[in-house]
C-alpha cells in the first residue's frame, strides 16, 4: 500500500494535536507538544528518536495510560479520554496490549501465570488462558522458563515475556516499547520475524518503539519523535 492510498484508509487509533509535559519540583518539561500521529489496522509502524525525546511518553497516551494535557485519542472514532473510567479499563483490557519498557512483570508470580493475567481479568476459563499463555510463550522462546519467576529470568527473557503478556487477548493493537531492547541481534531478529508472522497471520496491528536501525529497517513505516513533533523516515535510508 502506498502513503497516498494510506492516507485515504480509516485508520485504527489517532492522536490528534496532542500536548504533554511533567511538573517537577523544579521545573515543566514539555515533552509532546500538537503531535499528530495515524495508526492503520494491519500495519507494523515504528517509533524511533532520542533517548528522552518522548517516545515512551507518546505511548503512553496512545495506550490510554496517561491522559494528554490537550488534544484527542481517537480510537475507532471515539475519543478515549472523553468517554470516562470504565471505557478507558475496557479498552486497555480488551482492545490494547503494552508491552513496558521495563516490562512490568509481577514478581510474585510465574512466567506463565504473568501471561495468563490479563485473560483471567477479563473471566476467561483457566484452562483456556493457560493453554493460549504456554502457546505464547513457546512462541517467544520461552519454553523452558515458564515456571521462573521474573526475578530469576535474564532482561531478554522478561522482556519477551511481556511480549507474549500483551499479545495474550489478541488486542487490536499491541504497544511495544523497545521490546528487543535486550536481546541480542538473533533473538531480536527471531522476535521481529514472530511479530511479522502475527502480523501477517492475524492482521495484528503493532506500534513499535526501538533505538535499533536494523529493527526500525524491518517494519512497515517508521516515524521519528523530534521536539515533540512526529515525523516521517524514509525506509529506503533505514539500514
Ligand atoms: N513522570 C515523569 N515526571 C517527570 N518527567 C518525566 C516523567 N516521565 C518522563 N519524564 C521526562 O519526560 C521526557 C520524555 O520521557 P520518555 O520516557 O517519554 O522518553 P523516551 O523517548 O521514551 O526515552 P528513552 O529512549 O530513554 O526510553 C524525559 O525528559 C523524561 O525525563
Ligand atoms: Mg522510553
Amino acid at each position: 500500500m502506498n502513503d497516498a492510498d494510506k492516507m485515504n484508509e480509516a485508520c485504527l487509533i489517532e492522536a490528534r494535536g496532542v500536548d504533554k509535559s511533567y511538573t517537577t519540583k523544579h521545573e515543566i518539561i514539555h515533552v509532546l507538544s500538537e503531535t499528530y500521529l495515524k495508526v492503520f489496522p494491519g500495519e507494523v509502524l515504528g517509533i524511533v528518536g532520542a533517548s528522552g525525546v518522548g517516545k515512551s511518553t507518546l505511548l503512553h497516551v496512545l495506550g490510554g495510560l496517561d491522559k494528554p494535557a490537550k488534544g484527542q485519542i481517537i480510537f475507532m472514532g471515539k475519543n478515549i479520554y472523553k468517554q470516562g473510567d470504565s471505557f478507558l479499563e475496557k479498552f486497555r483490557n480488551i482492545h490494547i496490549g503494552f508491552v513496558f519498557q521495563f516490562f512490568n512483570l509481577l514478581p510474585d508470580f510465574t512466567a506463565l501465570e504473568n501471561v495468563m493475567f490479563p485473560a483471567l481479568i477479563q473471566n476467561k476459563k483457566v484452562s483456556i488462558a493457560k493453554e493460549r499463555a504456554e502457546y505464547l510463550l513457546c512462541e517467544v522462546g520461552m519454553k523452558d522458563r515458564m515456571n521462573h519467576a521474573p526475578g530469576e529470568l535474564s532482561g531478554g527473557e522478561g522482556q519477551r515475556v511481556a511480549l507474549a503478556r500483551g499479545l495474550m487477548n489478541q488486542p487490536d493493537l499491541l504497544l511495544a516499547d523497545e521490546p528487543t531492547g535486550n536481546l541480542d541481534t538473533f533473538a531480536s531478529d527471531q522476535l521481529i520475524e514472530l511479530i511479522r508472522r502475527l502480523n501477517k497471520e492475524f492482521n495484528q496491528t503493532f506500534v513499535l518503539v526501538t533505538h535499533s536501525q536494523r529493527v526500525a529497517g524491518q517494519l512497515d513505516r517508521v516515524l521519528e519523535l523530534i521536539d515533540g513533533n512526529v515525523n516521517s523516515v524514509n525506509q529506503s535510508l533505514v539500514i
